[in-house]
């Protein structure tokens, strides 16, 4: 046997075994989505009475785990860094707090403000030299992996072995579980010809060579579809999706005019269908790294002909985007919105799209309005705004004044909407 399979057998315990080492008070760190280890934590969850004020950090809780409902809050915090369908109903409930941040700076605010007591992840199945790769979520679970005071690794035959920038080496973990829990996978929305018409606004002004970046949400695999007569494509982005696979095996995305990591498609996470996860394992095209590097707006910013394509919940007629909340209720978090609305217009050639269809609730609600919503937040800036796209158009708004904003983002609004904006508009001095 091996050093590293010695090891290995030294260090494997059982999930219950595992959890023991948690304290009343200290600061877990998960991964985001896949890279959670739920058997770890239905383990510890079931010390709930054995524990109180155990705060968990995490970004994009995938799962509705134990831990993760209410009553349970005396015992776990959640501390949602981007709230999720899984925590949405406990962030909302005021059970879980809020943790405000841009995705690049979180490896920063876990290195400055969080005392990491634990690092709980899942990883792939250990290699010959004794490495596990964190998978789906690099992003700042590899941060927290060198701050953390314990490392306790869930080994998952499921989880992809992504490549890059994204390994633990057995020496730094104190215990390994195993656990063959499915990964699972985030549903893609079913694409609407409303997608469909934004996804081609967008594709008509993506020249061939760029660099793409899409972000969460329906629009983004609508927007993959629209590219698929485009030629050389690259990516580098946060989040990997179903439609860079298709993208991928149609040849549209060669990374061969990338002005960095030329031919790598460049992540810092991934999430989506079993497709693409097989799609993700040991493959040689892929390049993960940490998020403080995906996006830093500096290294957006020096990609060839940079594309950043991501939605908003509401655009108000400044240009400011609301894309976390409706009104004040928390819905998501900033993620790397800004981040990368900041970097593409720094790049050569670079252009920043945010989405919005045009309306909400049937029609009712236009979703171009004077003014955002009470106490609705904003997710990126007017300063960072380049292009809105509804399936109505595009409006232009970056090096434009005020009242050309107002005009060209009230022609592009819900045509019943529109001589209402621009009521408001006048009544705002505006127009
Ligand atoms: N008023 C009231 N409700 C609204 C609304 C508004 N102005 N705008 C949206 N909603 C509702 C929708 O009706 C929908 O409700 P439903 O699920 O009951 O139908 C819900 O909010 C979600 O809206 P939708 O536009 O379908 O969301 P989406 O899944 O396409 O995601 C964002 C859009 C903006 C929430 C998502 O992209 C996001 O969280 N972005 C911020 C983070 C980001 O962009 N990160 C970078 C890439 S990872």
């Amino acid at each position: 046997m091996s050093r590293w399979k010695e090891e290995y057998q030294r260090k494997l315990v059982t999930p219950e075994q595992a959890v023991k080492v948690i304290k009343s008070g200290q600061h877990i760190v998960l991964p985001l989505g896949g890279g959670e280890p739920p058997d770890l934590l239905e383990a510890m969850a079931k010390r709930k009475d054995e524990l109180e004020g155990v705060v968990l950090h995490q970004l994009l809780a995938l799962r509705k785990l134990s831990y993760l409902q209410p009553g349970m809050e005396v015992h776990f915090r959640h501390n949602s860094w981007f709230t999720s369908g899984a925590s949405r109903a406990m962030v909302q409930a005021g059970l879980a707090s809020v943790t405000p941040n841009y995705f690049h700076d979180v490896p920063r605010l876990i290195t400055d403000y969080i005392d990491v007591d634990i690092l709980m992840a899942c990883v792939s199945p250990m290699d010959e030299h004794g490495y596990f790769s964190f998978g789906l979520s690099v992003d700042y679970t590899t941060t927290a992996a060198l701050k953390a005071k314990t490392v306790i690794l869930e080994v998952n035959p499921h989880m992809p072995r992504t490549l890059g920038n994204c390994f633990i080496h057995i020496n730094d973990a104190a215990m390994l579980v195993e656990s063959s829990s499915p990964i699972p996978e985030l549903a893609s929305a079913p694409i609407t010809e409303r997608d469909m018409a934004i996804g081609h606004y967008i594709a008509d002004l993506v020249e061939n060579g760029s660099t793409v970046q899409l972000g969460i949400g329906g629009i983004p695999n609508a927007v993959a579809q629209c590219l698929l007569n485009k030629e050389d494509l690259g990516i580098h982005t946060e989040m990997i999706v179903d439609g860079m696979v298709d993208l991928v095996e149609k040849g549209v995305i060669t990374g061969k005019k990338k002005s960095m990591h030329k031919g790598k498609l460049v992540g810092t996470f991934a999430l989506g269908s079993n497709k693409l996860y097989q799609f993700l394992d040991n493959n040689p095209l892929i390049e993960m790294h940490p998020v403080s590097y995906t996006n830093d707006p500096y290294v957006i910013g020096q990609q060839y002909k940079m594309i950043s394509v991501n939605a908003a919940v509401e655009v108000d007629l400044l240009g400011q985007c609301c894309s976390e909340s409706i009104g004040h209720v928390q819905f998501s978090g900033t993620g790397g919105q800004a981040d990368y609305a900041r970097g593409a217009v720094r790049s050569q050639g670079g252009k920043g799209f945010i989405t919005v269809p045009a309306t909400a609730k049937g029609n009712k609600i236009s979703r171009i309005v004077p003014r955002l919503s009470e106490g609705a937040v904003v997710t990126t800036s007017k300063n960072d705004v380049d292009h809105v796209v509804t399936e109505f158009g595009v409006a232009k708004l970056r090096g434009r004044t005020f009242k050309e904003r107002a005009q060209a983002l009230i022609e592009i609004a819900h045509p019943d909407f529109r001589p209402w904006l621009r009521e408001e508009a006048k009544r705002m001095n505006v127009l």
